[in-house]
């Protein structure tokens, strides 16, 4: 193996940057040559690409987003579109390919390897953690830790004029942060794409909180649970409560990644080295029971990472 690419897909996630960094560093240590491919799979197919050298990632450590620029690439869902970057990667004479992203650049990461044969390490990062084979994804914690700022500045105002907030967090299809951001503010309600609910149950557990002597409640909902302002309707009319909802957004995506998500990028990327240097197929790393783990890629796109569903009744038992 003499030359590696790398490239970053999908969604962006803080702690993308640390990760091109070790990648490069590692695969330099080691002897390899590495091109980066900017914008993702799309890049790949138009052949926009710079030479990754050691100076190309001083200073990024500790920067969101990530300087090789990222795409969500259509072309890649379809035969003639994977065929077209797999050409790419052996008109550059590519030896190997590190692609860090999500769930949908891994099964257009597989479809690559199928048609190229070139081996090929995934690296989750992606806010939304729901990746199988890795309990943790590059940028997770630093999202979930974003939202959690921005809720215990809502919790202030929530408080101060008594009323109930729908606080929507990322999650298209899926509850990760919306659980783990839930749990770690003491929401009253977690509303997630998994779990169906009753909007009448929870107007009630809002009025019973109420008698009790709460003064205010935080509900907390992955975008894809549901729409917020339909939600705050239809307790405000059952309840007479004041409800608002705040979108915490994009937000979750950027800023700088916390040291979880840096270090778990250091260890990814240097893992998928030297798993590349090793594999002749596509792999995962992940982490898993404290460590890092390597999967077979195939598996893995194969597999669908459910939510904790104890953390989902923890969080309602500390919310009476
Ligand atoms: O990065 C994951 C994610 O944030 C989802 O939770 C969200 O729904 C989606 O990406 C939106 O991203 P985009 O607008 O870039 O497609």
């Amino acid at each position: 193996m003499k030359t590696i690419a790398v490239t970053t897909a999908g969604g962006d996630a803080p702690g993308m940057n640390a990760c091109l960094r070790a990648v490069v560093r590692s695969a330099i240590y080691y002897g390899l040559e590495v091109v980066g491919f900017e914008e993702g799979y799309l890049g790949l197919i138009k052949d926009k690409k710079r030479k990754m050298d050691l100076r190309s990632v001083s200073g990024i450590i500790n920067w969101g987003g990530t300087i090789l620029n990222t795409k969500r690439c259509e072309e890649m869902r379809t035969k003639k579109g994977i065929e077209k970057a797999a050409r790419a990667l052996k008109r550059n004479r590519i030896d190997g390919l590190i692609t860090i992203g999500g769930d949908g650049s891994f099964k257009g990461g597989m479809g690559l390897y199928r048609a190229s044969r070139i081996p090929l390490v995934g690296i989750p990062a992606s806010i939304d953690n729901d990746i199988p084979g890795t309990e943790d994804t590059i940028g997770f914690d630093t999202a979930v830790n974003t939202a959690l700022e921005s809720i215990q500045k809502i919790r202030d105002t929530a408080f101060s004029h008594e009323r109930i907030f729908i606080i929507e967090v990322m999650g298209r299809e899926r509850g990760f942060i919306a659980l783990a951001v839930g749990l770690a503010c003491g929401a009253e309600i977690i509303l997630v794409p998994e779990i169906k609910y009753n909007l009448s149950k929870i107007s009630q557990e809002l009025e019973k909180g109420r008698k009790s002597g709460k003064k205010s409640s935080i509900i907390v909902m992955a975008e894809g649970a549901g729409t917020a302002y339909a939600i705050a309707h239809q307790i405000s009319d059952v309840t007479g409560y004041e409800v608002r909802v705040s979108v915490i957004g994009y937000i979750q995506r950027g800023g700088s990644p916390t040291a979880r998500s840096v270090n778990l990028a250091n260890l990814f990327g240097h893992q998928a080295v030297k798993t590349l240097m090793r594999t002749k197929s596509a792999r995962m790393v992940g982490w898993e029971k404290g460590e890092v783990v390597v999967h077979p890629l195939g598996y893995i796109i194969k597999q669908r990472k459910e939510i904790d569903i104890n953390l989902y009744r923890l969080a309602h038992i500390l919310a009476i």
